[in-house]
């Protein structure tokens, strides 16, 4: 699957988006170590701090069938510049992502940036700093 491929899902991702309060559209294609994608919309909520993004529900979404080997992720939002994900959805992805990790971020226009989690979440907290082992349990 290609770049704009997995792009062009999370733009048809992004449809799904219940957004009553923001009325701000984000669509989110994870693809698996098996070539599966998982979809996310962003979903909100009337007391707002439930509101759940696009990328933690596809995140969510495949952890919970049982998905937990990523290769990489699109997300995509009607925005001048290509969105950027927020501070929560980047501390989830460390759980999950291998920090070299493709992340293509783009907008309607058809831009596509390609980013990493290292680039978008340097000196992460993860399972290591707890001395837990890889947080794979
Ligand atoms: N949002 C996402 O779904 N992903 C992002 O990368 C940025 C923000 C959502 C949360 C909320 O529903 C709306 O966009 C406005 O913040």
């Amino acid at each position: 699957m290609t770049d704009r491929e997995l792009m062009e899902l999370a733009i048809k991702a992004r449809e799904r988006a219940y957004v009553p309060y923001s009325h701000f559209k984000v669509g989110a294609a994870l693809l698996d170590a098996k070539g599966q994608v998982f979809l996310g919309c962003n979903i909100e909520n009337a007391a707002f701090s439930p509101t759940n993004c696009a990328e933690r529900t596809a995140i969510f979404k495949a952890v919970s069938e049982g998905v937990r080997e990523f290769t990489a992720l699109a997300v995509a939002a009607d925005t001048q510049e290509p969105v950027t994900p927020c501070g929560v959805c980047r501390q989830v992805m460390a759980e999950f992502f291998d920090p070299q990790m493709p992340i293509y971020l783009g907008n309607l226009q058809g831009e596509i940036v390609k980013t990493t989690l290292q680039e978008l979440l340097p000196a992460s907290f993860t399972a290591r700093a707890l001395g837990t082992g890889e947080g794979h349990d």
